[in-house]
């Protein structure tokens, strides 16, 4: 067996320029956070965009120079690239369509025609490379063209696919006027996994529905390739998550937390910036506590942090306004002379800051409107070590299939959410004890290396179906 190409759009880290110097830092995002821990094993590789605009070749030189010594291979986007494939086609008809938005989609022909020319430089990235007998493994809605576009120069090649943010009902996908070929190219890979089954569910029957195949089960037959279609719930690097609070850099980052935050009940909310997570929801649920039960006023903060992301996209940059004027609206009629109901921060947060976050946090608060997985709400839990604090969940989550013994939100529920944090401010400590255990072994077992085992374990008794099927 050959080596691993793992495909993102985004690598694990991304490149900027600090004094004139290029510079690494981790990327956000599930997709990093998840498969950045594993992809460095033998001689595979990852390619992807490094995050920034490059201009001259001298700087793509020394950047891919830098990458190559951990495996990493960029993809270089230029400034249209980005304003059309990434921002326009991926964050502003993908996304919103696979998070069910529709009317924040934007089917503007320059961004199909951009997200068709930057998926064929991902293919041709990879045809500098690839092996007959190599792993293909392709991630996420940026690239749904490149099965496809891979399959067609190497027929017999392995593919994987895999989708990490929701597959929308087939009456909401429907919507995208190239649609056909987003579909037929998808079925280029082998195997299309997805968080969950209902994922797995709403693409078969846009498959189905949109194009002349023959369908048993999950098993989708096209050109006479059969294409296996599951769910695999992906889950996180669980040690590491269990091994950071005994840190001394994290105890510190706890003890300084414990200064400011002595005697407050911390409620912990963590995002990326967008409106697929619910964060105004969230923060009105918090103005409710305090409205219809002042007895928490003085006693429960609510630490928020929202890590930027995609602030060039105006639904993004009204987004974050819309948070600031909640923000500041809450606090100036809440605050008190040494209290403050939310202590938000625009920003990202260091390994050690988050870890010291979730060991401090009574109460870890995750209510998106549409999430494929949420990773938080794991990290959450294994961090967790003496068994104690509360998840809340929304139920529109991936996760929450899994995390059954966390408190169960609808994120529209305001009043639902409200109750649920009083709950949770008041839970005892052998009920916290009794739910954060079972999450916990949840969490452990199903890792990230047994998604990454039973995922690559499927496509390749998928590739044997296809050659015994190919024999008869
Ligand atoms: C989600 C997506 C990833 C994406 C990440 C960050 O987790 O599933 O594909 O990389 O968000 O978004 P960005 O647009 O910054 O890459």
């Amino acid at each position: 067996m050959g080596k691993t190409i793992i495909i993102s759009n985004r690598l694990p880290v991304k490149i900027y320029k600090n004094n004139g110097e290029f510079e690494l830092k981790q990327s956000e995002g599930g997709l990093a956070t998840g498969l950045g821990a594993i992809y460095r094993q033998a001689d595979n590789i990852w390619i992807g965009w490094p995050g920034m605009e490059v201009h001259t070749n001298e700087s793509k030189e020394e950047i891919a120079k830098r990458l190559a010594e951990i495996n990493l291979r960029p993809v270089f986007l230029t400034q249209e690239d980005i304003n059309c494939y990434y921002e326009g086609f991926s964050n502003e008809v993908m996304w919103p369509i696979c998070h069910y938005h529709p009317t924040y989609a934007k089917f503007d022909p320059a961004y199909w025609q951009s997200y068709q020319e930057v998926n064929a430089k991902f293919r041709d990235a990879v045809l500098q490379i690839v092996e007959p007998d190599d792993i293909i493994w392709i991630h996420d809605y940026q690239l749904l063209l490149l099965p496809g576009l891979i399959r067609a120069v190497h027929p017999d090649i392995t593919i994987g696919f895999f989708q990490h943010i929701p597959f929308p009902s087939s009456e909401i996908f429907r919507l995208i006027p190239w649609r056909i070929e987003i579909l037929e190219n998808m079925l280029g890979a082998d195997l299309i996994g997805f968080h969950t089954f209902d994922d797995a569910r709403h693409f078969i029957s846009s498959i189905t529905r949109l194009l002349p195949v023959h369908s048993v089960s999950n098993v989708i037959t096209y050109n006479d390739r059969p294409v296996v279609v599951e769910s695999f719930p992906m889950g996180i690097d669980d040690k590491k998550f269990e091994s950071m609070p005994g840190e001394q850099s994290v105890v510190d980052q706890i003890n300084e937390l414990k200064q400011s935050f002595d005697g407050f009940k911390m409620v912990l909310s963590i995002d990326r910036l967008d409106y697929s997570k619910g964060i105004l929801q969230r923060l009105e649920a918090f103005d409710l506590l305090f409205q219809q039960h002042p007895e928490y006023i003085g006693e429960t903060i609510l630490y928020m942090i929202v890590v930027p992301s995609r602030d060039t996209v105006p639904r993004y940059k009204e987004l974050r306004d819309e948070i600031d004027k909640v923000v500041g609206n809450i606090n100036s009629r809440y605050r008190t002379l040494n209290w403050s109901p939310v202590h938000y921060y625009y920003r990202s947060v260091t390994p050690d800051l988050l870890s010291a976050l979730y060991s401090m946090a009574e109460v870890c608060l995750v209510t998106p409107m549409r999430d494929g997985m949420n990773l938080v709400s794991k990290e959450y839990v294994a961090s967790r070590t003496n068994n104690t604090g509360v998840l809340i969940l929304s139920e529109m989550a991936g996760a929450a299939k899994e995390l059954i013994d966390a408190i169960i939100v609808n994120p529209n529920n305001t009043h639902e959410i409200c109750q649920a944090i009083i709950q949770a401010l008041n839970m005892s400590r052998e009920e916290q004890q009794q739910r954060m255990k079972k999450l916990r072994s949840v969490v452990s077992k199903f890792n990230i290396r047994h998604w990454v085992k039973i995922y690559m374990d499927r496509l390749n008794e998928v590739k044997h179906l296809q050659e015994s099927m190919k024999a008869k």
